[in-house]
């Protein structure tokens, strides 16, 4: 494997993975991104000026633009991540979602298949289309039990419906057409340059700047948090080991309540600027809970670890400290974004909705 398009490369596990494939292979990268408002060119510093990097500015719904993209880079594998990626953003507006995630995919696996179908030989078997998902498609868990490759898709939000289509197109490319794809669903992921509507970073920029946290409903909801970088050591080697037409869950064996992911924050954080004695506890707020909130997810990735050797090396303690320590570390990345894109709003409140029969 030689050339790689990372689709949603400026964003944050996008530019988590270009990092890796640009520092620790000998891939040519090209990162196509249309920077919607989660988009940030900033994320990429590290690799900005290597010959193996490059840059086009592409919403993979333009079908035009992905064509020529595929004839002049001529790449061997695709790694899909570019997506509207929010819940809450979901709810206020699915159409966005709609485009990006279900049309923008399609539009992607067209173009794919149409360069796919000239390649000859060793080409054509080597090619991979690896779409990047996550656990959302499965729906929600209960107290018990872990999602499989074999859960059944029972998608809530917009966000997780838009990505289940999604999925299901990249089934059908491989399944109809041939298209050598492979999948991965993942948990939620945490770490450096996450852009700050998504909880763990929200909560230490609230924290930096004294502000109120809120938490949704009683912060009972159980997550999976995977650490970015465990992430990507992952979609690198699903992309290079993985079988066509398999898919892969990739989770972080590490389950908490949301309300014990903002008291850990806190901690850490009254640890390293406690100043005037409060506790950032004294923060935080129970706000309304999200519309459709799924309770609780959690991945089992026995066929990753048993097929391909895979593990998460980070616990939520090491990668908590090492996340704060980045915020604090890394104004100049999310001061800039908290002036200009996003205020630390909330996001997602529906008025007047009716519970669901
Ligand atoms: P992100 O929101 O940080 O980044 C998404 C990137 O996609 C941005 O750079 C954006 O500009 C780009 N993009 C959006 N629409 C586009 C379009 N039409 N054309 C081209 N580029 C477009 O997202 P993330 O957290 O890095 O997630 C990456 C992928 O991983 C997504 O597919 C998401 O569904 C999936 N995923 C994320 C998580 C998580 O916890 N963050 C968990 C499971 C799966
Ligand atoms: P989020 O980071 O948005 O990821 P996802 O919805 O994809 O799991 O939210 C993680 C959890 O934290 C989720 O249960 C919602 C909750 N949450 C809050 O309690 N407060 C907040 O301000 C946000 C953004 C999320």
């Amino acid at each position: 494997m030689k050339r790689v398009i990372v689709t949603g490369g400026a964003g944050f596990i996008g530019s988590a993975l270009v990092r890796r494939l640009v520092k620790d292979t000998g891939y040519d990268v090209l990162n196509l991104d249309k920077l919607t408002y989660a988009g940030n060119l900033h994320s990429l510093r590290e690799v900005e000026d290597s010959p193996r990097y490059r840059f086009a500015r592409v919403d993979i719904a333009d079908a035009a633009r992905v064509e020529r993209i595929f004839s002049e880079f001529r790449p061997h594998a695709v790694v899909h991540l570019a997506a509207e990626s929010h819940v809450d953003r979901s709810i206020e507006g699915p159409e966005t979602f709609l485009h990006a995630n279900v049309v923008g995919t399609c539009t992607l696996l067209t173009e794919a298949r149409r360069y796919w179908e000239c390649l000859r030989g060793a080409a054509a078997d080597e090619f991979r289309f690896h779409h990047v998902s996550t656990d959302e498609v499965f729906g929600e868990l209960g107290r018990e039990g872990r999602f499989t490759e074999a859960s059944p898709y029972r998608p809530n939000s917009p966000y997780a419906a838009s990505k289940a289509a999604a999925d299901h197109f990249v089934r059908a490319w491989s399944r109809t057409y041939g298209l050598p794809v492979v999948l991965s669903n993942c948990s939620n992921n945490y770490g450096p340059y996450q852009f700050p509507e998504k909880l763990i970073p929200l909560v230490i920029i609230k924290c930096l700047r004294r502000e109120t946290v809120p938490v949704y409903g009683k912060g009972e909801q159980v997550r999976d948090w995977l650490f970015v970088d465990d992430h990507v050591a992952a979609l690198q080697l699903i992309l290079e080991r993985g079988h066509p037409g398999e898919s892969y869950n990739v989770g972080g064996a590490s389950e908490w309540r949301n309300i014990d992911i903002v008291h850990r924050l806190c901690d850490l954080l009254d640890r390293h600027c406690g100043g005037n004695g409060a506790s950032h506890r004294g923060l935080i707020r129970f706000v309304d809970d999200r519309p459709g909130h799924d309770f609780r997810y959690a991945i089992d990735f026995t066929k990753l670890e048993g097929t391909l050797g895979w593990r998460p090396r980070e616990t939520l303690e090491s990668g908590l400290a090492s996340t704060v320590r980045w915020y604090l570390d890394n104004r100049w990345w999310w001061e800039p974004i908290l002036a200009r894109r996003y205020a630390g709003q909330r996001l997602g409140v529906v008025a007047g909705r009716q519970k669901a029969v």
